[in-house]
C-alpha cells in the first residue's frame, strides 16, 4: 500500500528543497515576460485574406435575351455587388481580435473610382480558424455602360478590392499592439457577372515593404527563444 502512494508524496519532498524551488520561480519570472514579449513582437503572422467570390448581377449576361434589355434600361438595372471574403488566422498560438474591417471596391485596376464601401464589424477569431463574411452592397458611380460593353464583347471588366483593418493579437492573456493590415487585389469579371478566376483570389499587401524585421534578426531571436523555452521546460 505504502508503495502505491509514494508517487503522491514526491512533490512534497521537492517542496522540502526550497532553494531549487525558488530558483525555478525566479527563472520563470525572468523568462515569462521575455517569452511573452517575443511572441507578441516577432511571432505574429497577419491573417490571410481571400476573395472567394465577387458577383455583379447586372454584368451577368448569360441570359442573352436580357443582355440587350440591360443596355436599353440602365436605370432599372441591379446596382448591387455580392462579395464573399475569407479571413484565416494561420497561427496555432495566437488568436486575433479585429476591430472594424473596411472594404473598398473600385472600378478599374487603380484606386481612382470608388464604387462601394463596406464595413465588417469587428470580431474575435480563434487559433487556426477561418471566418467568412458575405454580403450584398449597393454600388454607386459605376460606369455601367463601360462595364457592360467590356464584358459583352468577351473581354473583362476590372475591379479592385481593398481591405484595411487594424487587428490586435492575443497570446495567452496578453494582447499585442494593433497592427495595420492593408491588402488588396485586382479582380476580373466576365459576362457571367462573376470573377474570371475560379480559385479564391488572395488579397496581398500592396506595399513594397517586406515582412517586419530582417531574417537574420529573426534567426537570432528564434535561437534566443529556443534557449529560453528549453530552460523553462528543463526545470
Ligand atoms: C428577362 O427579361 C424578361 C423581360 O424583360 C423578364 O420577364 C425575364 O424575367 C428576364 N429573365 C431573367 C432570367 O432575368
Ligand atoms: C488613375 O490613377 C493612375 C495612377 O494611380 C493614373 O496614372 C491615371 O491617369 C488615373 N486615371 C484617371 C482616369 O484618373
Ligand atoms: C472589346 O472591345 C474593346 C474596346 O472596347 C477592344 O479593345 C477589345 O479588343 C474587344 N474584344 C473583343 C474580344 O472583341
Ligand atoms: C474604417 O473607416 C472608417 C470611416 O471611414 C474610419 O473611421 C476607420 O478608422 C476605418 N478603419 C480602419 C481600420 O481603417
Amino acid at each position: 500500500m505504502a508503495e502505491e502512494f509514494s508517487p503522491l508524496f514526491e512533490p512534497l519532498q521537492e517542496i522540502e528543497n526550497p532553494k531549487k524551488c525558488i530558483g525555478k520561480y525566479i527563472w520563470m519570472i525572468i523568462t515569462l515576460p521575455v517569452t511573452v514579449w517575443f511572441m507578441l513582437t516577432f511571432r505574429i503572422h497577419m491573417p490571410k485574406c481571400h476573395l472567394q467570390q465577387l458577383y455583379l448581377p447586372a454584368l451577368d449576361l448569360s441570359d442573352t435575351s436580357n443582355a440587350t434589355a440591360v443596355f436599353v434600361a440602365t436605370a432599372t438595372l441591379n446596382p448591387t455587388l455580392f462579395f464573399d471574403l475569407e479571413l484565416e488566422n494561420t497561427m496555432n498560438d495566437h488568436s486575433v481580435r479585429y476591430s472594424d474591417i473596411n472594404l473598398t471596391f473600385y472600378y478599374g485596376p487603380n484606386r481612382n473610382l470608388t464604387i462601394a464601401n463596406y464595413r465588417v464589424p469587428g470580431f474575435y477569431q480563434g487559433k487556426e480558424k477561418k471566418a467568412y463574411r458575405r454580403d450584398v452592397v449597393e454600388s454607386h458611380d459605376l460606369p455601367w455602360d463601360d462595364a457592360i460593353r467590356k464584358v459583352s464583347n468577351g473581354s473583362t471588366a476590372v475591379f479592385r478590392v481593398d481591405l484595411v483593418a487594424k487587428p490586435t493579437f492575443r497570446y495567452w492573456f496578453w494582447y499585442s499592439k494593433r497592427r495595420w493590415l492593408r491588402v488588396g487585389a485586382k479582380v476580373e469579371v466576365d459576362a457571367t457577372g462573376k470573377k474570371v478566376k475560379k480559385e479564391a483570389i488572395p488579397l496581398k499587401s500592396a506595399a513594397a515593404r517586406g515582412p517586419r524585421g530582417g531574417s537574420g534578426r529573426m534567426g537570432f531571436l528564434q535561437v534566443l527563444l529556443g534557449f529560453v523555452l528549453s530552460v523553462v521546460l528543463l526545470y
